[in-house]
């Protein structure tokens, strides 16, 4: 698939004085306590906003925030978003309390040029995942013109990203640009060994990746707690660690994969183990295989340090998405910290993908010595394997 920039309808090309610009950004972004935690996404979003304020446009955001499945979550409200936003941007934001009907439109319709207007939450309606036409049509009815610069949601086939296309000229964003400029030469001439490091919760959002990594990379590295139901597949005991029954025959299919195209994936040899998953929760170092019952697999121990650091060391191209282990307390995020730090000193071309571990790699204070980070996780993987990202196809022409 020919990813190449010139194809898409660039942002800065749109006529849009005097319009209402409705622009899609991810600002799916950390909260704690009611406030913005890290504002990285939010942040990468000014270059377009301000481009189309310096046109004269009346803007209105959408965004969503979570996994709110379809219902209104009070702790997902954007009202911290747009108060965080307001201060970078430095202009008041009209958050709305919704995002479709009567008097959101009259709001919007009674704003004037230079105004910026976020709707609310757009998962709180199950429209959005769906990508329920209807509701795409209300979206798009706010306004003219309607501008993605929502990179990491660009695998996503939803009402906001995909749907609204259909009704209204559609334009990518200058974040969409500068993340599909960068990683474009990486997906098609890594230079090798090309090393994928993958962590992160949930093994569910990072099985179809590591699929799609096979066919590119020399050495993937697992990690976090992925690492749990690739050992369970393997047959090793991981007492109450999390691991996901259902994905145990995928799993072993992947490790099958690898090996038939001599890819080399290394899970952990030693992991940090802990009764509790707290502040003071005391910690364990054990073999993989022997993690006792009752207890919790919560980051790579030592030894498996040591392994990933010397593949990292001998890579020419480094990919990484998701933490190694939990590493918001401070027992289990030697994993994660090593990592960044053997990318941070290496001499490979070096991506890191995703909020968290963005995040991660802000708070070490090594950002300036990755060679790029991206906004997306999921959405980064997926241009990095060569699949299709239908938000962005629906930007070209
Ligand atoms: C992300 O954080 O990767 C994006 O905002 C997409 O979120 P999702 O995985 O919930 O669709």
């Amino acid at each position: 698939m020919n990813r190449c920039l010139g194809q898409l309808r660039l942002v800065q090309d749109a006529v849009v004085a005097g319009k209402t610009v409705l622009v899609r950004v991810d600002y799916n972004v950390p909260l704690e306590n009611g406030a913005v935690t890290d504002d990285g996404r939010i942040r990468a979003s000014l270059p377009t906003l301000e481009e189309l304020l310096r046109k004269g446009v009346k803007i209105v955001l959408l965004t969503h925030l979570g996994r709110p499945k379809g219902e209104r979550v009070p702790g997902l409200c954007l009202d911290p978003v747009a108060a965080c936003l307001q201060i970078l941007l430095d202009r008041e934001i009209h958050k709305l309390d919704d995002c479709v009907g009567d008097k959101i439109k009259q709001a919007i319709d009674q704003g004037s040029s230079g105004e910026v207007f976020m709707l609310e939450n757009l998962r709180f309606h199950p429209e959005e995942e769906a990508n329920n036409a209807q509701f795409a049509h209300s979206l798009a009815s706010l306004g003219d013109v309607y501008v993605n610069d929502a990179f990491a949601t660009l695998h996503r086939a939803h009402a906001s990203t995909l749907g609204v296309t259909h009704y209204l000229p559609s334009y990518a964003g200058m974040l969409v640009q500068k993340e599909i400029n960068a990683l474009n030469h990486l997906a098609k001439n890594p230079a090798r060994p090309y090393v994928a490091i993958i962590g992160g919760k949930k093994a569910k959002s990072k099985l179809g990746a590591l699929r799609g990594l096979l066919e590119r990379v020399d050495v993937i590295l697992i990690g976090g707690g992925v690492a749990f139901t690739f050992m369970r597949a393997k047959g090793y005991q991981v007492g109450d660690s999390v691991v996901d029954e259902s994905l145990l025959e995928k799993v072993k299919e992947v490790i099958r994969l690898a090996h038939e195209k001599r890819v080399l994936v290394l899970l952990p040899q030693d992991v940090v183990v802990s009764e509790q998953v707290d502040a003071s929760a005391k910690t364990v170092v054990c073999a993989t295989d022997e993690i006792p019952a009752g207890w919790i697999g919560l980051d790579i121990g030592p030894e498996t340090i040591r392994s990933f650091g010397e593949q990292i060391a001998l890579a020419r191209t480094v990919v990484w998405a998701g933490p190694m282990g939990a590493f918001e307390l401070e027992q289990f995020s030697a994993g994660t910290r090593e990592v960044g730090e053997a990318l941070a000193s290496g001499n490979a071309f070096t991506v890191v993908g995703g909020g968290e571990t963005g995040a991660a790699v802000t708070q070490m204070g090594i950002a300036d010595r990755i060679s790029y980070i991206s906004t997306g996780g999921g959405a980064c993987l997926a241009l990095l394997e060569g699949k299709a990202l239908p938000a962005l196809d629906a930007l070209r022409g």
